[in-house]
C-alpha cells in the first residue's frame, strides 16, 4: 500500500512569522493525521520555525524547495543537503518546473541532485511535466520519458521507495487549470509502466507518484481516488492553512 503524500509547496511566500501562525492554525484544524503523510515545504528561512512549531505534531514532515548537488564549497547563495539534514528536513523538491524554466535547471542537474539527496538521507520529490506546447505536439510521453530516465539514471531499484515523482503539467501550475482526474491518471499510469520498464514491477509498484497543478479543496478528493495518484504537491492552495487542511481532509476521504 502506498501512503498518500500531501505536500504544501509555499514557493517564495510566507515569512517565518507567518509560518508560525500557519502551523498553529493548521494543527488546530487538522488534529492528528495518520492515514496520509503531510509535508510542509517552506522557504529556507522558515525551516527552523517549522521545526519548532511542528514539535507538537511529529506527523508533519519538513521539506525544502531546492538544494545544490555539491556537498559544500564556494557556491554563494546555495544550500547543501547536509545543511538541510541538520534541520531535520526529510524531503527536498528537485527539478520543479519553475527552477527548470526560470533558473536553467537541466535534467543532468536534477540527476546530480537526486544522487546527492539520497546519499545525505534526504528524500527527493523529483518534478516532471510537459508544457502546453509539448502536450499539443503530442510529446507528453517523450518528454516525461526523458525527464524520468535522466533524473533517475544510476539509482538502484531498492531506493525508489525513498523517491517521490511529482507529475506537474506546466500548463496546470498556478493557472487554475487542473488536469482532469482522467488526464492525470493516464499520465500516472504511463509513468508507472515506465518505472516497470526501467526498474522492476515490485519497485515501480512501491514508488509514489504525486500530482501537482492547481490542486484545491474542491478537486483533491476525485484526483486522490485515482489508483495511480499517490498524493499531491500543492502550491497556491497550500498558502492558507484552512485550505491545505481541507485538501488533507479530502484526501483522507478518498481512502474510503
Ligand atoms: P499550484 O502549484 O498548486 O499553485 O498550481 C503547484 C506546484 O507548482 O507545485
Amino acid at each position: 500500500m502506498r501512503k498518500k503524500i500531501l505536500a504544501a509547496n509555499w514557493k517564495m511566500n510566507l515569512t517565518n512569522i507567518e509560518a508560525e501562525s500557519y502551523v498553529e492554525a493548521f494543527l488546530n484544524e487538522i488534529g492528528e493525521v495518520n492515514d496520509v503523510e503531510i509535508v510542509i515545504i517552506p522557504s529556507f528561512t522558515s525551516i527552523p520555525t517549522l521545526v519548532q512549531a511542528s514539535g507538537k505534531a511529529p506527523f508533519i514532515r519538513l521539506g525544502a524547495q531546492n538544494m545544490h548537488w555539491e556537498k559544500d564549497g564556494a557556491f554563494t547563495g546555495e544550500i547543501s543537503a547536509t545543511m538541510l539534514r541538520a534541520l531535520f528536513v526529510k524531503y527536498v523538491v528537485i527539478g520543479h518546473s519553475e527552477r527548470r524554466a526560470l533558473f536553467g535547471e537541466t535534467d543532468e542537474m536534477v540527476q546530480k541532485k537526486v544522487h546527492t539527496a539520497l546519499e545525505a538521507g534526504l528524500r527527493p520529490i523529483m518534478c516532471v511535466g510537459e508544457t502546453l506546447a509539448e502536450r499539443d505536439a503530442g510529446s507528453v510521453q517523450k518528454v516525461l520519458r526523458r525527464q524520468v530516465e535522466e533524473g533517475l539514471k544510476g539509482v538502484i531499484a531498492d531506493r525508489l521507495t525513498e523517491i517521490v515523482i511529482a507529475y506537474e503539467p506546466v500548463w496546470a501550475i498556478g493557472t487554475g487549470r487542473t488536469a482532469t482526474p482522467a488526464q492525470a491518471e493516464e499520465v500516472h499510469a504511463f509513468l508507472r509502466s515506465l518505472l516497470v520498464e526501467l526498474f522492476d514491477q515490485a519497485a515501480a509498484g512501491r514508488m509514489r507518484i504525486q500530482y501537482g497543478g492547481s490542486v484545491k479543496p474542491e478537486n483533491a478528493e476525485e484526483l486522490m481516488r485515482e489508483p495511480n495518484i499517490d498524493g499531491a504537491l500543492v502550491g497556491g492552495a497550500s498558502l492558507d492553512a484552512h485550505s491545505f487542511a481541507r485538501i488533507v481532509r479530502a484526501s483522507e476521504k478518498a481512502l474510503n
